[in-house]
């Protein structure tokens, strides 16, 4: 379909000649009411004549369209844009193109050789622009074009007053274009190539007659139509020609180290690599550019040894990557299938350091053992494969340089042990993208089954250095939190030697990132030798913690979160620190050679000594816990799985009060009508559609479906308050334990 401009209001400044005429006709025929505005000036600026603007004005009319003429300076920019809003009523696009040249070699430029190319360019532009800008944005629209000029972009001799005033425009337009966004308000520049009077002084007639204003108008109509979305663009436009521009940087170079002085000495030895444009990265907003120098400030400080442990970023990257939390919050990833024996588990339990020489690790190490099982951090290795090893990268929208991911932290719960051999399923989800300025955090998701038995939960909390500065928000009820550990001295303390070929084994289990075996590959990077899994530590700490608080026994693991911090090195010692807090124990993983804080943050759970792992939902719990936790674990866990259809069918919040010896004990929250809804212990600060009240021996019985919910209901058990009707639908998240 033609574009249309019908019911839309144009000014065109300088329109009563050259490219600004083309414009103001083209406007006007598909069907722009368009100010004509011109002061009749000089090339060079002087005198004064409204015949310019008035004979386009005539042109237009004669051809049925719509135009009025204006011949104030655009100088006095609130005069033109009343023209606009007392003849046509409003103003929707503005082409700041008037101009004139004083073209002088440099050092012969006058003060008002300078100051008028300035002021009618630039100080134009902006006192027309101004003038227009809350019309647009009351009506949250608006189209600017600013024109620059190649003399700008490359510089051309004779043309300094000309070439700044030119590229300031572009300027203009690059902070009009981020401030104009959100309201709809667009602004790019051109840089045309014309016949003119402007040009007939300095080309051949015959090219002056052959660069037609015609081949630039197309141009500024799409730039300026509702249905262009491009916003803060640079095009070189003439002969029919049109290209886009963008910047370009080098790689770079750090060429400072910590502590020690910035010499121009080590500027003058860098110099060829500062200037080498092989991998040249294309940066296209400020956070680009100062999130580079905010990792750079954080790589120089840590000497090279901040991050995390996963894939090291070379010294010199700079980020490719780019998201749009938008468009991939929520996104499933491929499922991943995961398929093993026990040759894996074993080979996992030698690669966290288990030996024949401790008799308790043997049911890990052989698979004849009368309790051969898995260890319980195998949970990880089924579903790390596929997230880190190509499934993120492969989610639509979700842009990231792969050689900038850090896995920064990791949490495990594990639901039922996993077997010692099968066939297993991870099914994952991307589910946040916090913006942390320097760099985003991915939280991923991801469950693993057996067949259709939920056995664990991974949650990765993954960096992306240099990917920050989208906007986006800093933190997420999604994460699981990293815990400091108690203040006081730990209860216990477990040290144990790496090997010098720890890494080597551990990757066999799936994690083949070069980082951890090839010298070549770790010297790029931050690290200056392969380094240790940092999965791989979490595997020791585990065993630790399970030796000392639960007598080695797997199905006693319940969950552990970790921070990685600092990197550990194949061979150094891991010395655990811990903290028994009931069933919580608090740990700290430090490399024993240096101090280094590995493992930071971090926790493993236990069930308690009498709750079996897996058949623990209806069995009362120790401790005078309350046995709805874990079917409210459960509706989580599905919360997370299925949560946008589950809002889509449901739409409605739920609260539930759970009283135990008729007090009230938990209170939790359903949301199914936000986002992809979610699951919240305590109050809430959504409105809450319908709230049940109910004790926890009744609300088992009722999920168990010993009682029906109606009977429940009718008898008192289950008090219900608020939109009742929506109580059908809850059935949709409760449906294999209870039909409320
Ligand atoms: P032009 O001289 O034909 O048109 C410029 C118009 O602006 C004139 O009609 C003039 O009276 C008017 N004008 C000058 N000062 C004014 C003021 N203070 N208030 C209102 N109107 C004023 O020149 P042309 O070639 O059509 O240029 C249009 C724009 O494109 C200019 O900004 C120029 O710098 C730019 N440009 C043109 C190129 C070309 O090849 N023609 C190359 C690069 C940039």
């Amino acid at each position: 379909m033609s574009l249309s401009f019908e019911g839309r209001v144009v000014l065109v400044t300088g329109a009563g000649g050259g490219l600004g005429r083309d414009y103001a006709l083209a406007f006007a025929s598909r069907g722009a009411s368009v100010v004509v505005n011109d002061l009749g000036v000089d090339t060079a600026g002087g005198g004064r004549s409204s015949a310019a603007a008035d004979k386009v004005v005539q042109e237009i009319r004669a051809k049925g369209g719509k135009a009025v003429a204006n011949y104030d300076s655009v100088e006095d920019g609130e005069k033109l844009i009343q023209t606009a809003l007392d003849t046509f009523g409003r103003i929707d696009i503005v082409v700041n193109n008037a101009g004139i040249l004083r073209d002088r070699s440099f050092p012969r430029t006058s003060d008002l050789d300078w100051d008028l190319i300035h002021r009618i360019h630039l100080r134009g532009s902006f006192m027309v622009t101004r003038a227009a800008w809350n019309h647009m944005r009351k009506q949250n629209f608006g189209r600017i074009i600013m024109t620059a000029s190649a003399a700008g972009i490359y510089g051309n001799f004779g043309q300094a007053n000309y070439s700044a005033a030119k590229l300031g425009l572009l300027g203009l337009a690059n902070t009009l274009a981020i401030e104009g966004q959100k309201y709809n308000i667009h602004c790019n520049t051109i840089a045309p190539v014309a016949g003119s009077r402007l040009t007939e002084s300095v080309m051949p007639p015959d090219l002056v007659a052959a660069l037609k204003p015609e081949f630039v108008s197309p141009l500024v109509l799409w730039l300026c139509h509702e249905q262009c979305q491009d916003n803060g663009g640079l095009y070189e436009v003439g002969a029919g020609w049109i290209a886009k521009l963008r910047w370009e940087r080098t790689q770079g170079r750090i060429v400072r180290q910590r502590n020690k002085l910035m010499t121009p000495e080590a500027v003058r030895d860098q110099w060829d690599e500062i200037c080498d444009f092989t991998n040249a990265v294309k940066p296209s907003n400020i956070q680009e550019s100062m999130g580079m120098v905010v990792d750079v400030l954080s790589r120089v400080e840590s000497d090279g040894e901040a991050g995390a442990n996963l894939t090291a970023a070379p010294t010199s990257a700079v980020s490719k990557s780019r998201i749009d939390p938008s468009a991939v919050v929520g996104r499933q990833m491929e499922k991943g299938e995961f398929t093993y024996d026990h040759f894996q588990s074993i080979l996992y339990a030698l690669g966290i350091g288990m030996s024949t020489k401790d008799p308790d690790d043997l049911r890990f190490l052989y698979e004849g053992h009368d309790d051969f099982s898995c260890f319980p951090t195998f949970a990880v290795i089924p579903t790390h494969k596929a997230i880190m090893g190509g499934e993120l990268m492969s989610i639509p929208g979700l842009d990231i340089d792969p050689t900038q991911v850090l896995h920064g932290e990791h949490y495990l719960e594990i639901y039922k042990p996993l077997p010692t051999s099968g066939k297993l399923t991870s099914v994952s989800h991307l589910a946040d993208v916090l913006d942390k300025g320097s760099g985003a955090v991915l939280i991923i998701d991801s469950n693993t089954y057996n067949g259709d038995e939920l056995l664990c939960f991974n949650q990765f909390t993954v960096f992306v250095v240099g990917a920050g500065g989208f906007g986006g928000k800093r933190n997420s009820d999604k994460a699981k939190a990293s815990l400091p550990p108690p203040k006081r001295a730990p209860d216990a303390v477990v040290i144990e030697s790496t090997s010098r070929d720890q890494a080597a084994l551990y990757r066999l289990s799936g994690d083949w990132n070069p980082l951890h075996i090839d010298p070549n590959f770790a010297a790029m990077g931050t690290y200056k030798v392969p380094i240790l899994h940092g999965l791989c530590s979490v595997g020791f700490a585990a065993r630790h913690v399970l030796k000392q608080y639960a007598n080695n026994d797997p199905s006693r693991f319940k969950a552990i979160k970790v921070r990685f911090a600092k990197a550990v090195l194949p061979g150094q010692s891991l010395q655990t620190e811990m903290w028994k807090e009931g069933n919580r124990i608090y740990i700290q993983c430090k490399v024993k050679e240096n101090g280094d804080i590995a493992l930071t943050g971090a926790y493993v759970d236990l069930y308690g000594p009498s709750e079996a792992s897996p058949e623990t939902l209806h069995k009362p719990l120790q401790g005078g816990g309350l046995q709805s936790e874990l079917v409210f674990a459960e509706i989580g866990r599905r919360i997370k799985d299925l949560g946008s259809e589950l809002v889509k069918k449901v739409n409605g919040v739920f609260g539930w009060e759970i009283t135990k010896d008729g007090k009230k004990a938990a209170q939790w929250t359903i949301d199914l009508k936000n986002g992809s809804g979610s699951l919240h212990k305590g109050p809430y600060g959504e409105k809450v559609d319908l709230t049940f009240t109910v004790s926890d021996e009744d609300f088992m019985d009722v999920v168990t479906g010993k009682i029906p919910p109606q009977t429940a209901f009718f008898s008192g058990k289950l008090k219900a308050k608020g939109n009742i009707m929506l109580s059908q639908k809850l059935e949709v998240i409760l449906k294999d334990h209870a039909k409320l």
